[in-house]
């Protein structure tokens, strides 16, 4: 299995390029099985979760190129993807590929609005939480599908006729869910309201990609979202939009080391909040005509207290790496997690590295320490497992990290990204 090894104390400098984004790249792919035409995405970054996600789509009849000739996009490749589902084959999500992530789950959409049924293993993904499926169930039960559990399995069936556009109003605001409904409501009859829906980039990005194939969304990026359900889609061709966690990671990484780094081919706007709490701990940040430019050159790294929310807060996909680059900050730092009631596996492993972290229900403590020494650790979660890479990045001698498939899974060559900007990060394979 492969492990990373980190050998801390470099600054970094140079241009790291920004992937498309993992959470809009997956329900965008999952949308190619709204239509019988074929759906062309862009800029789609190579990880494990897109990897899975083709195979998924395939047992239910979706026929899927690559472009052989990836597209050159600074020094990183994006690739466009052609997805056509003349025909669904297989309305069945099976347990062995739904548990390994969970956005799989949300083909339940797509699948009850364009053959009226499907039969959806319950999820799997990070053990970050319980993570429930009971807003989707609602949502879609909304629109008038008949919904039941048998054996660790949903089985959704619309009524005769297709889906019913409805008013509804989540309890919770739920990226997932709200994806899911919209995509399920292009194909219902009459007009869907999605009250406190989710307004994340990713949901605007997909909104923007339906209307595109040819539904008729309003309001995607507020907390009420319409849809005119239609009575097909066509295909299109769509650019997924850049990865504002990417990018919050490496502008927290570059704040940690120091330097001065080019985040190109991203957009600040999509992550004020995050940024805003990278400058307060004393990185300089500016957008620039292809990106933004991250330095920290001298000063130290200021305490900063952060809370996690739906966008436009702080997103709980960048509190593992903020919580790693507080480590190092000149006092104490509190970070609380309103999001995910079990997001906090990365303390133990942060501490491994000589962190000072104390928890009390979902905030944490951060005493900043004036330095970290290499150990052995362990990923426990995607995002949670980019933390440690960025304390290994300051920390003294060599950290391995192991378990670095989470890692793989949402961060597209992390290894050679921060290679080239001058770091020691080397892959081991044993
Ligand atoms: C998405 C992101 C994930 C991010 C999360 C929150 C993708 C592929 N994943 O996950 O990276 O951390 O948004 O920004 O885009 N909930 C319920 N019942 C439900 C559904 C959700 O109680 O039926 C709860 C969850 O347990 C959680 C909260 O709602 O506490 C938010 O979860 P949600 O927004 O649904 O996260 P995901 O869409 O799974």
């Amino acid at each position: 299995m492969d492990r990373i090894r980190i050998t801390g104390g470099n600054e970094l400098h140079g241009i790291i390029p920004i992937s498309g984004a993992k959470n809009a790249a997956l329900p965008l792919m999952i949308a190619s099985l709204l239509t019988d035409d074929t759906l062309t995405l862009e800029n789609v970054p190579h990880l494990a979760d897109v990897e899975q996600l083709i195979r998924i789509l395939g047992n239910h009849g979706a026929d899927i190129s690559v472009n052989g000739r990836r597209e050159r996009q600074g020094e990183s490749y994006a690739r466009t993807i052609h997805f056509t589902c003349r025909n669904i084959v297989d309305t069945t999500a099976p347990y062995e590929l739904v548990s390994k992530m969970r956005a799989s789950f949300w083909v339940i959409g797509p699948l009850l609005a364009r053959e009226g049924r499907a039969r959806v293993s319950l999820p799997g993904g990070c053990a970050i939480g319980t993570r429930p499926v009971d807003l989707f169930i609602e949502g879609l039960a909304a629109l008038g599908a008949n919904i039941e559990i048998d054996s660790g399995y949903i089985n959704a069936t619309a009524p005769i006729g297709g889906l019913i556009g409805a008013r509804y109003v989540f309890p919770k605001v739920s990226v997932g869910a709200t994806h899911v409904m919209m995509m399920a409501a292009t194909l219902a009859n009459g007009t869907t309201t999605i009250g406190n829906a989710a307004r994340e980039p990713e949901v605007v990005d997909l909104a923007n990609c339906l209307n595109a194939m040819g539904a008729k969304i309003t309001g995607a990026g507020t907390s009420t979202i319409t849809i005119d359900g239609v009575t097909s889609l066509s295909g299109a061709r769509h650019r997924v939009l850049p990865d504002r966690i990417e990018t919050g990671t490496y502008a927290m990484a570059v704040a940690m080391t120091g330097g001065d780094v080019i985040l190109e081919g991203t957009d600040a706007s999509l992550l004020d909040t995050a940024l805003e709490a990278i400058r307060r701990a004393g990185a300089e940040i500016t957008p620039t005509e292809t990106g933004i430019r991250v330095y920290r050159n001298g000063g130290g790294i200021k305490p900063v207290d952060v809370v996690t929310d739906p966008f436009p807060g702080f997103p709980t996909d960048l509190q593992a790496q903020f919580m790693g680059l507080m480590t190092r900050s000149s006092g104490v730092s509190h970070i609380t997690e309103t999001i995910f009631e079990n997001r906090f596996m990365h303390v133990q492993e942060l501490a491994r590295l000589g962190a000072r972290i104390t928890l009390s229900g979902q905030t944490a403590k951060i005493e900043g320490v004036p330095r970290l020494k290499g150990a052995p650790v362990m990923a426990t979660d995607l995002r949670a497992s980019v933390s440690l890479v960025i304390a290994g990045l300051v920390a003294e001698g060599d950290t391995m990290v192991s378990r670095v498939y989470h890692l793989d899974r949402g961060f597209e060559r992390l290894e050679e990204k921060l290679t080239r900007c001058g770091a020691i990060v080397e892959r081991v394979t044993d």
